[in-house]
């Protein structure tokens, strides 16, 4: 239980590998808050919280509405305490080739991969500066650090999120915040089962290990960067993609 009487953070919660944070975490101990810009599934993520015997409250609001993500995280210490763990995980995808790409597809995934962590970090970051402690974890991607065909939003939002993540270790690292960064490989989620078998297929052959991770191969490397075991670890991106990219 090494999150007793923690209080974890974590964006787009509702389903994925957000859900399957907000379990892991709760499973070790800490307390739950997780926002979604889609309203549902969040009772079946509440309900595996509560089984474990620890508090989660859900709220509906969009990474990209700084406002409003600013009163949920006040709402958030009022309710539960503190806030100790950050999981920056929120993201979505809009792949097309760079000629055809609509610079709304552009817009919108930069506005959500990249400065919606801005916007959550923000004010996440104003609590635990004032505790002088925290551990902040963002999901980037393999996509972020090789690059692909078709992706050139995605990679590059994912590619922020890398600078940002090591930026912002060296801004906090005085203050006992920690910075790290998780980038998983293919991931078996509603974002890849969304591609075709022939996609899934050619991608399959690229992982040395010979299958796709789940969701919870990245919870569990989330859970050991927001714990003390990783006390002495800060800036770094833990790639889990079943040896993908090297
Ligand atoms: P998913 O699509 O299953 O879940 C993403 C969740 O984020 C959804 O519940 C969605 O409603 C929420 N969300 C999207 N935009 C939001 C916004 N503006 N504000 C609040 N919530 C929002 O995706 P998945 O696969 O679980 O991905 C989670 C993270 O992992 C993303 O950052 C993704 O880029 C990253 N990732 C996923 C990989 C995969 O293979 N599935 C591989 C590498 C990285």
């Amino acid at each position: 239980m090494r999150f007793d009487g923690k209080v974890a953070f974590v964006t787009g919660g509702n389903r994925g590998i957000g859900a399957s944070i907000c379990k892991r975490l709760a499973s070790e101990g800490a307390d739950i808050a997780f926002i979604d810009r889609a309203p549902d599934p969040q009772e079946e993520v509440t309900k595996a919280v509560n089984n474990f015997g620890k508090r989660a409250i859900f709220y509906e609001a969009d990474v990209t509405d700084k406002a409003m993500i600013e009163e949920v995280v006040a709402n958030v210490v009022k309710e539960l305490g503190s806030l100790d763990i950050l999981v920056n995980n929120a993201g979505i995808t809009r792949d097309n080739l760079l000629i055809r790409m609509k610079e709304e597809d552009w817009r919108a995934v930069i506005d959500i991969n990249l400065t919606g962590i801005f916007n959550v970090t923000q004010a996440v970051a104003k609590i635990m500066l004032k505790q002088r402690s925290g551990s902040i974890i963002n999901i980037a991607s393999v996509i972020g650090i090789s690059g692909n065909a078709g992706q050139v939003n995605y990679a590059a939002s994912k590619a922020g999120v890398i600078g940002v993540t090591k930026s912002l270790a060296k801004e906090f690292a005085n203050r006992g915040i920690r910075v790290n960064a998780v980038a998983p490989g293919f991931i078996e989620t509603a974002m890849t089962k969304a591609l075709s078998e022939d996609v899934r297929e050619k991608a399959r052959q690229l992982i040395p290990l010979g299958f796709f991770g789940e969701p919870e191969d990245v919870a569990a490397a989330v859970s050991f960067l927001a714990s003390e075991d990783a006390r002495y670890i800060t800036g770094q991106v833990l790639v889990v993609d079943g040896g993908m990219i090297r």
